[in-house]
């Protein structure tokens, strides 16, 4: 019976492969059916529940330039007007204040910064023009406009000790004061003097320290009963002493039919050409009785023998006057300080002698 065993054996087996393989199928089925069901399940989630907001951490990119559209080019704010128009007197508007602001940055302007371009506009430009060695026309035209806006521009000069140093302050026609020139410490003569005399404007001015000898000189003249007194004028700016000159020249053309070059001659005698007069130093004061005649006042006679000894010269006098280039002034005042004025007395010398006497010791 082996041989029947054997063959039972034989027999069996192919039943046995058949089932084996049914049953490798039916769990390969279910396997793949829990998959799928898992898949829809977490397809469904998907759809219904909100992605959790990602939480993003900036990171700067550096983007490939072939691939980025390029932004346009800025268009540049302009700077402050230095690429402008011509501005003149009647000008108005923001390039006018941005003019008047700089002026102002450099000293050459002290008005309002309103946008009119007015006269004292006209007058920090020219100056403005003098110092920096262009074509003073009172217009900022491009190329004023051009330095004003550089830094190249130069500043005003400051104001100037008018007292300072051991030689007095020599101005007339060969000695003009420089450009931009302006006296340090002036203040109103009437804030110093009161009513120890008239003015012809409440609002002349002088350098402090020829204000207050000129206030000491009048009290003891009025306390000796040399009275009243009147100040015609004291510090003069360029442009007041262009307006006289012009007046002066005017006057002699039409009054007494001189030629223009004539009648500048003959001004010039009297009235020094603006930016040569003393009158710009703040030092020098004009006195007056009004109503009279100066050289044939008491007061003048009391001032000509005094003032020395209060730091004043008679400034011009018929005498000197082939010296001094100006005929006889005898309302004309300049303070030196004692020590000059009183020496100059003894001397008998002008400005100019003394200064040059000065010079060579
Ligand atoms: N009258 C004097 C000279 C001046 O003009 O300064
Ligand atoms: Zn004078």
């Amino acid at each position: 019976m082996p041989q029947n065993r054997a063959y039972k054996r034989r027999n069996r087996s192919p039943y046995l492969f058949i089932l084996l393989v049914v049953l490798l199928l039916t769990a390969a089925l279910v396997v793949g059916a829990r998959a799928m069901n898992t898949w829809k399940v977490y397809e469904a989630e998907a759809a219904v529940t909100p992605a959790p907001t990602p939480t993003v951490t900036p990171i700067s990119v550096t983007p490939d330039p072939a691939r980025v559209t390029p932004a346009p080019t800025p268009v540049p704010t302009p700077a402050p007007s230095p690429t402008p128009g011509l501005l003149s007197s009647g000008a108005q508007g923001e390039a006018v204040k941005q003019l008047q602001t700089r002026l102002q940055e450099l000293g050459y302007y002290s008005g309002k910064i309103d946008g009119d371009y007015g006269s004292g506009t006209k007058s920090a430009v020219q100056m403005f023009q003098k110092i920096n060695g262009l074509d003073a026309d009172g217009i900022a035209g491009q190329k004023t406009q051009a330095v004003l806006y550089s830094d190249a521009a130069l500043p005003a000069p400051g104001p100037v000790d008018t007292l300072e140093g051991d030689i007095p302050l020599l101005v007339n026609a060969s000695h003009p004061l420089p450009d931009g020139f302006e006296p340090a410490d002036l203040v109103k003569v009437k804030d110093i003097a009161g009513s120890l005399m008239t003015y012809e404007t409440n609002s002349i001015q002088a350098v402090r320290e020829a204000a207050e000898a000129l206030t000491r000189m009048l009290q003891d003249a009025v306390n000796d009963g040399y009275k009243p007194w009147k100040l015609r004028e004291a510090y003069r700016t360029i442009a007041d002493q262009q307006r006289i000159f012009n007046n002066r020249v005017n006057g002699y053309m039409n009054e007494n039919n001189l030629t223009r070059s004539q009648a500048i001659a003959r001004t010039r005698q009297s009235v020094a050409d603006p930016g040569c007069s003393e009158h710009h130093t703040g030092l020098a004061f004009d006195l007056n009785v009004t109503g009279e005649t100066f050289s044939d006042t008491a007061q003048y006679l009391w001032l000509k023998q005094h003032c020395w000894d209060y730091g004043f010269i008679m400034r011009y006098t018929d005498e000197k006057s082939d010296i001094t280039g100006i005929t006889g002034e005898e309302w004309h005042v300049r303070y030196v300080g004692v020590e000059h004025s009183t020496k100059m007395r003894d001397m008998d010398y002008c400005l100019e002698e003394y200064v040059a006497w000065l010079e060579n010791q």
